[in-house]
């Protein structure tokens, strides 16, 4: 990966324009601000679009503009049958379209792609490195790959990729960060910018009452304290802790040392300990107890900019503006957690239909399309629906019906890859599909639905076979 970021850093830095186009959650926001940030330094003109997906559609429109050098990020390696024209650098961890070598007998390496549907792009991509994307590197990793080969000085910005791997949940299976995300947290630990600790990695630990951490928690299932205000507060209650100091509601980055000790070990009583404990990254040059002082509180404010149609707002948060770009970020992350809240129980009253290898719900119009997937992830990580199939959430959007797919570590390694059964489906029915093994998602014609879950429960029988 190295190797094709010093060549994608070659390529861009003898540039003159560059368009980067990259994706709109936070982990594209954060690799699109990567891109931005190193261009910048190299005194290179550029703007950043950011988009839902990347399909044929709008690499027309692309062209259309003929751009002297396109730069993706967190997305591309899954899409370049429909780059023809364009070229420049893909810096990406989904799944590229050809996965496999040309060239037989040969050791892999990253060139061995080059003629797998695309010369004309430089791509990095953990893919192309034997590495699984869903967990090595996020988009945002591979985009500060690059932006390092362009000047090691960027090192700096190194958090941003942090963010953009805690983002895409890649810390989510093993309680941290693994593979090439660990070396570029040690760039992030050696220039100051982060600091690693072991502690209760719910979400909101810095911003949250205690009790709505807890209430909220979605990968936590306890009777009676999880999904209810009341027993969340009374738990806390019950240990002797104070839920307020003077008017404010009290954070988890409020408790003191013994607090936190007698929290812990009631919760291990409850639950396994690995569900709630886990590495914490936080930035110190942040101010403490914010939004923008620790990774996952980070990403939501970033995700709340994405998924409603202000990624830019979100990107300028990321190169720095603390003052109105912020607040406007601000106000809407409290729109999201209520969506991402609301739409939860939505589609737990949806009522979940069952196949014979997989699961689906469709949501119409009462879920955004954006935030499908989060939901449906946040609902396999509540235990309240069976982990033994993956889920296909369905919810309409502008141009078709959006399914989002998740999966589990476990499903995955028995064989279940989701974003095989994206693209085979999409091949066979139209429409643009892809992603990782664990989570995966296209779009598809309405009159498709049907035969779309019916080859999505024929794929993943077979994998699972
Ligand atoms: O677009 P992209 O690569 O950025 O998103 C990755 C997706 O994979 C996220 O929606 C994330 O929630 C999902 N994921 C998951 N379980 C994991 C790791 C990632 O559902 N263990
Ligand atoms: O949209 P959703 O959160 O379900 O996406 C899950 C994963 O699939 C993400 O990594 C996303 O980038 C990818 N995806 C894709 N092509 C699509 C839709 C989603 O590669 N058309
Ligand atoms: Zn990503």
């Amino acid at each position: 990966m190295e190797e094709a970021a010093s060549k994608a850093a070659e390529l861009l830095r003898n540039a003159s324009h560059v368009t980067v186009v990259s994706h709109i959650d936070a982990d594209g926001i954060t690799a699109g601000s990567l891109a931005s940030l190193a261009l910048d330094d190299s005194k290179i003109s550029h703007e950043v679009i950011f988009i839902k997906k990347l399909d044929s559609a709008f690499a027309d429109e692309l062209r259309a503009k003929k751009p002297e050098t396109v730069w993706f990020t967190d997305l591309g390696s899954g899409s370049t049958d429909v780059l023809g024209g364009l070229k420049g650098v893909i810096s990406d961890h989904h799944k590229p379209l050809e996965c496999e070598p040309k060239t037989n007998g040969k050791k892999k390496t990253l060139f061995d792609y080059d003629d797998s549907g695309c010369e004309d792009f430089i791509q990095v991509n953990p893919h192309m490195a034997g590495r699984d994307g869903g967990t090595d590197i996020s988009g945002a990793g591979t985009a500060y790959l690059v932006a390092r080969a362009m000047n090691p000085e960027l090192r700096r910005f190194a958090h941003l990729a942090i963010i953009g791997a805690v983002g895409d949940m890649q810390d989510r299976e093993n309680g941290r960060l693994t593979g090439t995300n660990r070396q570029i947290l040690v760039d992030a630990l050696d220039f100051g910018v982060l600091e690693v600790e072991e502690d209760v990695n719910l979400f909101g630990r810095e911003t949250r009452p205690i009790w709505k951490m807890l209430q909220y928690a979605s990968d936590l299932n306890i009777d009676g304290v999880t999904d209810d205000y009341r027993g969340s507060m009374e738990f806390f209650m019950g240990l002797g802790i104070n839920l307020k100091k003077g008017e404010n509601w009290r954070a988890w980055v409020d408790m003191k040392k013994s607090e936190r000790k007698l929290i812990i070990s009631a919760l291990e009583k409850l639950v396994p300990r690995d569900l709630f404990i886990g590495e914490v990254y936080l930035f110190p040059l942040e101010k403490k107890a914010t939004e923008l002082h620790e990774a996952k509180e980070c990403a939501t404010l970033l995700n709340s900019c994405g998924r409603y149609d202000a990624a830019k707002l979100g990107m300028d948060v990321c190169k720095g503006d603390r003052d109105e770009s912020l607040d406007l970020a601000l106000g809407l992350r409290k729109g999201h957690r209520r969506q991402l809240i609301d739409s939860l129980k939505i589609m737990e009253a949806t009522g979940i239909s069952q196949m014979e290898y997989i699961q689906f719900v469709h949501v119409g119009s009462m879920i955004r399309d954006t935030i499908v997937g989060t939901v449906a992830g946040m609902l396999f990580g509540s235990g309240k629906i069976d982990d033994r199939k993956p889920i296909f959430a369905l919810a309409e959007a502008d141009d078709g019906i959006k399914i989002s797919g998740r999966g589990t570590r476990i499903l995955v390694n028995a064989g279940l890859d989701l974003s095989e059964v994206m693209r085979q489906a999409t091949q066979k029915l139209g429409g643009a599909g892809g992603g990782h093994n664990i989570a995966a998602g296209a779009t598809i014609s309405p009159e498709n639905v049907n035969q779309f879950l019916e080859m999505a429960n024929e794929i993943v029988g077979q994998q699972l076979s």
